[in-house]
């Protein structure tokens, strides 16, 4: 086994049914000041934006269809609901061999997030029912 192992927490993902909605929560119930403008990733089937605090992000994010993957969640959760934790790592590739090495179910291939950064989610089996998401660092941010 290598030593691989996760670095900083980098976000927390938020499913919502309105991201307008949600950042107004932010802004006037606790006060958030710094949120990002919500932006498309249509190949996710997701609207993003991101809740920017001193030590990590919440990511609000909402289904853009019925076909997006998160579609069924917020079917599940009207309300919306804490979606994914997303920790850091070096180098995704690294991060996927290793985790199936340790016989975690990495869900698809590397794909490019919100950050612009390459991607893998691991089941919430794996993980006390938590989905994870590891994103490879983004350069320069750190
Ligand atoms: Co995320």
């Amino acid at each position: 086994m290598s030593d691989f192992k996760i670095g900083a927490l980098n976000h927390v993902g938020v499913a919502v049914p309105n991201i307008p909605d949600a950042i107004e929560t932010y802004r006037t119930l606790y006060g958030a000041t710094d949120i990002t403008e919500p932006f498309d990733m249509p190949e996710q089937g997701v609207r993003v934006c991101f809740v920017n605090l001193p030590n990590s992000q919440i990511e609000l994010i909402e289904p853009l269809n019925e076909q997006s993957p998160i579609h069924n969640f917020i079917e599940k959760n009207p309300k919306g609901g804490q979606h994914h934790v997303c920790f850091e790592v070096e180098d995704i590739h690294v991060a996927k061999q290793e985790m199936e090495n340790r016989g975690a179910t990495v869900l698809g291939e590397p794909r490019i997030g919100a950050h612009g950064t390459l991607i893998i989610f691991v089941h919430p089996k794996n993980s006390n029912g938590v989905l994870i998401e590891l994103m490879e660092t983004p350069r320069g941010e750190h």
